[in-house]
């Protein structure tokens, strides 16, 4: 398993947090950037991590934006990427289980570092559950291609 992250400005605030989340769970990663809280405009940081979760080079990412808003909408423009905009522990588990989510997305200003942590941790040890849950996938999948 190898997670790429990346946030903007206003989500910076949970980087560390996620990355102490992986590193407990023994998940490798890549950092995008941002690195400091001077502005920045989030799709560039949802198409770098993106990117390599489309290309296979991660397995799966992790977005941080102010309300993590931005910057899923962002994601989810790129054919392949089923991100999921994560407010508590039983959506992080959802998304895996139900949607098969391969990009976790948290806002800095509205989830706090202690919550982001437990959020990434409910998402990474979740599995998908396949089934019926497949089917409306593949329809997901099915409209990218309209
Ligand atoms: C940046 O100020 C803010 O708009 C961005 O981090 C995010 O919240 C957008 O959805």
């Amino acid at each position: 398993m190898n997670v790429s992250i990346g946030c903007d400005h206003g989500g910076i605030v949970l980087k560390p947090a996620c990355i102490e989340a992986l590193e407990e769970l023994g998940i490798a990663y890549t950092d995008e950037g941002t690195f400091t809280t001077e502005s920045v405009d989030y799709p560039d940081y949802a198409e770098a991590v993106c990117k390599k979760v489309v290309s296979g080079e991660a397995d799966k990412g992790i977005l941080l934006c102010g309300t993590g808003i931005g910057i899923s909408i962002a994601a989810n423009k790129i054919k392949g990427i089923r991100c999921a905009h994560v407010t508590d522990e039983f959506c992080a588990q959802m998304a895996v289980e139900h949607n098969n989510a391969n990009v976790i997305a948290m806002g800095g200003r509205i989830t706090s570092p202690e919550q982001a942590k437990a959020f990434v941790k409910k998402f990474f040890t979740s599995e998908f559950a396949g089934g019926r849950h497949q089917r409306r996938i593949d329809k997901i999948t099915a409209l990218e291609r309209e």
